[in-house]
């Protein structure tokens, strides 16, 4: 894993200030929970880590890159970073298996190193055996870990 620094982040939706100037530094290997009242930011933090939102103001650097700021930003594909999404986005046609490996089909690992990745990634999750099965086979818990595993590597 890599550091994750945040430096004075700031994330705007019209006139609410979803995070606010947020500065923060997760070592390589640290385990951090954010905990939070429901509104406070905890989400959208993650997601600008991830890269699916743009910061307003500051800086997001994972190792030695700077992935977001004002002017630039590393596309959510390009940051090797894993989400288990709080809001599940699964592909209902698809088995378990199919969903987790899209991410690593589309980056071109072959279908060896692919199965074992979601493996390990579905072992994390607590989910091994269950890659067989349509996303209408699980219960919402187990459907809100399903993940997209771009830091299982
Ligand atoms: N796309 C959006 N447009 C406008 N406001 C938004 C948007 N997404 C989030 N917000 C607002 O930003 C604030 C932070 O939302 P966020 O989803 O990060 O909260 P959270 O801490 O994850 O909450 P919860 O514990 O309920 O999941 C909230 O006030 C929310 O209403
Ligand atoms: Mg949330």
């Amino acid at each position: 894993m890599a550091e994750i620094r945040l430096e004075k982040v700031t994330r705007r939706y019209e006139r609410i200030n979803a995070v606010a100037s947020v500065s923060m530094t997760v070592r390589d290997g640290e385990l951090l929970s954010l905990l939070g009242p429901s509104g406070c930011g905890k989400t959208t933090l993650l997601r600008l880590i991830a890269g699916f939102e743009q910061v307003n103001e500051g800086r997001i650097v994972i190792g030695s890159r700077t992935v977001s700021s004002r002017d630039s930003h590393v596309e959510a594909e390009k940051r090797n970073v894993g989400v288990v999404f709080q809001t599940y986005a699964l592909w209902p046609h698809m088995t378990v298996a199919g969903n987790v490996g899209y991410p690593l089909k589309v980056a071109g690992v072959d279908k060896t190193q692919r199965r074992k990745r979601i493996d390990e990634a579905l072992d994390t999750v607590g989910l091994s055996g269950m890659g067989k099965r349509r996303p209408a086979d699980l219960s919402g818990g187990q459907r809100q870990r399903v993940p997209w595993p771009g830091v299982w590597s």
